[in-house]
């Protein structure tokens, strides 16, 4: 079945038309062009594929897109403002926390939902808050390091 949904993506509305059963992973990458958004596991596990639904970080492989209309939608893509990459962002540049990159994207969306909450947390509790997502290179000491780094600014 066939459903026009709106959202707002990355402060734009957009309406798209959907199938019921399609996953907002596939929307957001097949409709939308949005390829920081990554297919992993496609079953949740490995945080490839999140976004932030109204600030909140979700696996967007099993997250329909119908429940995405009417919900403020952020990926990686509108992170940054005027041509200026957001502090999540540099602090992963600078700490040489990028290998492939392909895990990427949902760690700098977690890290951003942290940041957003504006409140402090230790190594552990950071540790904890990005332990959904996996790394097939296995660079966690400087995600975790730039995460730190990134929080500790304003
Ligand atoms: S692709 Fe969604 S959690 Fe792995
Ligand atoms: S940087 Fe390669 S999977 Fe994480």
């Amino acid at each position: 079945m066939l459903k026009k949904i709106t959202m707002t993506v990355n402060g734009v509305k957009r309406t798209v038309e959907i199938d019921v059963r399609e996953s907002l992973l596939d929307v957001l990458r097949d409709k939308l062009g949005l390829t920081s958004v990554k297919q992993g596991c496609g079953v949740g596990e490995c945080g490839a594929c999140a976004v932030l639904i109204d600030g909140v970080s979700i696996n967007t492989c099993i997250y329909l897109a119908s429940w995405a209309d009417g919900k403020e939608i952020r990926t990686v893509e509108g992170l940054e403002q005027d041509g200026k990459l957001s502090s999540v962002q540099q602090a992963f540049v600078d700490g040489g926390a990028v290998q492939c990159g392909f895990c990427i994207p949902g760690f700098v969306i977690s890290a951003t939902e942290l940041k957003e909450k504006k409140q402090s947390y230790s190594r552990e509790e950071i540790r904890r808050a990005l332990s959904g997502h996996l790394c097939r290179c296995t660079g966690y000491q400087k995600i975790v390091e730039a995460t730190e780094k990134a929080l500790e600014e304003d």
